[in-house]
């Protein structure tokens, strides 16, 4: 486990005129995708058979997850009394399916894994950033503090990995990235989506474009230059660039600008 437990979130300075029931919504969200962490450690495990170094590492990074789900499902049951996490967590495994238990990599290579490791964690460490930095509720920005810190630890975990299967797989600069982009591509997913629509509005049936969009309008919202910037970096050094050169400052405005883009198009299409 990590080095907190829900022990240590200050739960009773939990404050309900700070809340904003727009983050109240991703939050929910938030604690279904975490909780699936235990499934994706199953799943590395598998892909990383003969490695029982890094598959009791990948153990302990899904404990870690889960108890990201369990914080944020908890401070969203304060929040909304009405949330019931059990039951929007069923809903989601039973509408959201990955097959978790397969040995194989999508990613066609440990290396190519690990890439693809670091990128969600550089996506969820600069999301609880942003999180936290705009969160006015203290309960949540604390349990954000915790889980960025962590997030950013697990980035730093699986690149360590990565740096030590680049010794016997060879995947040049170019292929990293491919599959960095990749990766980041799949956030479009169904995942969030589909998380999304599970924990706020089952009752209607499942749209992807329109969850998708309500998701990310909500989420994008919370991101200032300096979360776009740090990603990009960690994103680069990822893939074997230099972090910070002139590449990572073109790059992190052309992802700040994009983001801006997609989130006035989102907030068009809501209207
Ligand atoms: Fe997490
Ligand atoms: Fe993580």
């Amino acid at each position: 486990m990590g080095a907190w437990t829900l022990d240590d979130i200050p739960w009773e300075r939990f404050d309900r005129a700070r809340l904003d029931p727009e983050i109240v919504r991703i939050v929910k969200a938030a604690s279904l995708v975490e909780q699936n962490g235990a499934a994706y450690a199953r799943h590395l495990c598998l892909v990383f058979a003969g490695d029982p170094e890094f598959q009791a590492t990948a153990r302990r990074w899904g404990e870690e997850e889960v108890q990201h789900g369990q914080a944020l499902a908890r401070w969203a049951a304060l929040a909304d009394p009405s949330f019931d996490f059990a039951s929007a967590f069923g809903r989601f495994q039973a509408g959201y399916q990955v097959d978790f238990d397969t040995g194989s990599s999508r990613r066609g290579s440990r290396a190519g894994e690990m890439v693809a490791r670091c990128i969600v964690e550089i996506g969820t460490s600069s999301y609880y950033s942003a999180l936290r930095d705009a969160a006015e509720e203290p309960v949540l920005k604390d349990i954000c503090r915790h889980i960025a810190a962590d997030e950013l630890r697990h980035y730093r975990l699986f690149y360590k990995n990565l740096d030590r299967y680049l010794s016997r797989e060879r995947i040049g600069r170019l292929g990293r990235l491919r599959i960095a982009l990749g990766r980041v591509a799949e956030s479009e997913d169904d995942e969030l989506a589909y998380a999304y629509y599970a924990a706020n509005e089952h009752e209607r049936p499942y749209d992807r474009r329109r969850y998708s969009g309500e998701y990310a309008s909500r989420a994008f919202a919370l991101y200032r230059p300096r979360h776009v910037e740090r990603g990009i970096a960690m994103l680069l050094k990822a893939a074997g660039f230099t972090p910070n050169g002139r590449l990572g400052i073109v790059a992190s405005r052309l992802a700040w600008r994009a983001m801006q883009y997609r989130t006035a198009r989102l907030r068009r299409l809501a209207a």
